[in-house]
């Protein structure tokens, strides 16, 4: 770490209590003080809040870099911050050139067309997930997170009767606070359970490719040579990982606010083809990811201030979609008609999400059916539970709610009959 004065100065800790309380005042005043400030936590780190440093800073992957380097004390994940001691995922803690070669993969297994593929696969979870819940007229719609996991596995091939302890593990790691027994569970238990299995996978499919994700993946080959299973393995865990906890926080969120604006739940009732549009306003506004970090690699002035080779910088998402030109003047309104809405939800620049075609439909299932299955639900907003710390990913850990119970479109099917072996 460099020493010496970094200015403009705040006081500002992503992962504090202080922040979590109200993200979005939190990022507000930073924006009005310094939309490029140092603050001290975690060791020091800018924090960028202004859509123009947050954009600039993710599309110049020379000067901000998203790899581990040893020799600058990043050594656990960089782009979190802290940074996490786990194993590399890829492509997203490599930089360009070298994060092509996987990335290039990732765009072709993730393709609209492809996608389009698996929109019958999708439905069916959504409506199994609404059977499981709609006869009681009460539900925590937080086991919706559910959905991007049996949808991911079964897409990718991991062995399905692994999907609810996936669902599990990625809600544990989002939402428990680190050091409590639920966290503890989920490193220590079921980690290494679904490392092992995701692995046993990898190399069955390499012996005998079927035709999902994982055979696609792991018999590509990168610089002419075959992909070890290592690399695989950084592939196949980013792309699950990826996608369990941000869809569900997207989707939890949305289904709070449409509950307590019930006239535009029922617009959006009447009028399915809104919620394309829809959709981009929940991301935007609701920033699954609120921010990633990345290591500055040279001395240099960036907007305004001189950052140093090694500091480290926080890329905050959520703010710039506050910010931005299409935020308007009032980018704390939510408007489902917002067009455009070029939001940076999904990040910019060359680790822009690989996994948004995905993303999209099964957010727009999940609300989409929802809202014709349950059109009167209401989220009891006082029992609601937010994650412990909002700082890198935002949601809700329960959403219960009522509604007038219906019936089950798929009443001999059960999503517990897909976890025997
Ligand atoms: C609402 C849902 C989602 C949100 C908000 C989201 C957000 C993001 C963001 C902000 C990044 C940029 C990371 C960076 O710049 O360092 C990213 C990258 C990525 N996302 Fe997503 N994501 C979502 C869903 C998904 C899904 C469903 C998948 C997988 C199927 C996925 C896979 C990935 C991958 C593989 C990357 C890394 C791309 C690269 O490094 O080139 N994401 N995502």
């Amino acid at each position: 770490m460099n020493t010496g004065v970094r200015e403009p100065m705040v006081d500002f800790d992503h992962n504090s209590p202080e922040h979590s309380a109200d993200t979005v005042a939190s990022y507000r005043a930073l924006r009005d003080k310094a939309p490029v400030a140092w603050t001290e936590a975690w060791g020091g780190y800018w924090v960028l809040s202004g859509y123009d440093p947050v954009f600039d800073a993710a599309r110049d992957d020379d000067l901000f870099s998203s790899a581990r380097h040893e020799d600058l004390g990043v050594t656990g994940q960089a782009i979190t911050l802290p940074q996490k001691p786990m194993h590399i995922h890829l492509p997203i803690e490599l930089d360009p050139p070298e994060s092509q070669k996987y990335r290039s993969i990732m765009n072709k297994l993730i393709t609209p067309r492809r996608v389009s593929t698996l929109m019958p696969m999708i439905e069916k979870y959504v409506d199994m997930f609404i059977d499981e819940l709609i006869e009681s007229g009460e539900a925590d719609f937080s086991t919706l997170t559910g959905v991007p996991a049996i949808v991911t596995i079964t897409w990718l091939g991991a062995p399905l009767k692994d999907w609810r302890r996936h669902a599990m593990f990625h809600r544990a790691l989002l939402a428990e606070p680190v050091g409590s027994e639920g966290y503890r569970h989920a490193i220590e238990e079921e980690l290494p359970y679904l490392t092992a299995q995701v692995k046993r996978t990898i190399a069955e499919r390499r012996r005998e490719p079927r035709e999902d994700g994982i055979s696609f993946v792991v018999n590509q080959k990168i610089d002419g040579r075959e992909m070890t299973d290592e690399e695989a393995f950084g592939m196949i865990e980013l792309l699950i990982s990826g996608g369990v906890g941000t869809t569900a926080s997207l989707t939890g969120q949305a289904l709070v606010w449409l509950s307590e604006h019930p006239d535009q739940r029922e617009l959006l009732r009447k009028n399915p083809e809104m919620m394309q549009t829809a959709l981009e306003e929940f991301l935007r506004v609701f920033s699954p990811t609120q921010a990633l970090s990345r290591t500055v690699m040279a001395d240099t002035e960036f907007h305004g201030v001189k950052m140093r080779r090694g500091d480290r910088a926080l890329l905050a998402w959520a703010s710039a979609n506050r910010d931005g030109a299409d935020a308007g003047d009032s980018p704390d309104d939510v408007d489902i008609t917002r067009s455009p809405n070029r939001h940076l939800a999904f990040g910019v620049g060359s680790h822009r999400c690989a996994g948004s075609h995905l993303a999209r439909p099964m957010a727009r299932t999940i609300l989409s059916k929802i809202i014709e299955r349950m059109p009167d639900y209401t989220v009891d907003l006082e029992r609601t539970v937010r994650f412990s710390a909002q700082g890198v990913n935002t949601g809700y850990l329960s959403v219960p709610a009522r509604f007038t119970p219906g019936e089950k479109v798929y009443p001999n099917e059960s999503l517990s009959e897909l976890e025997r072996d």
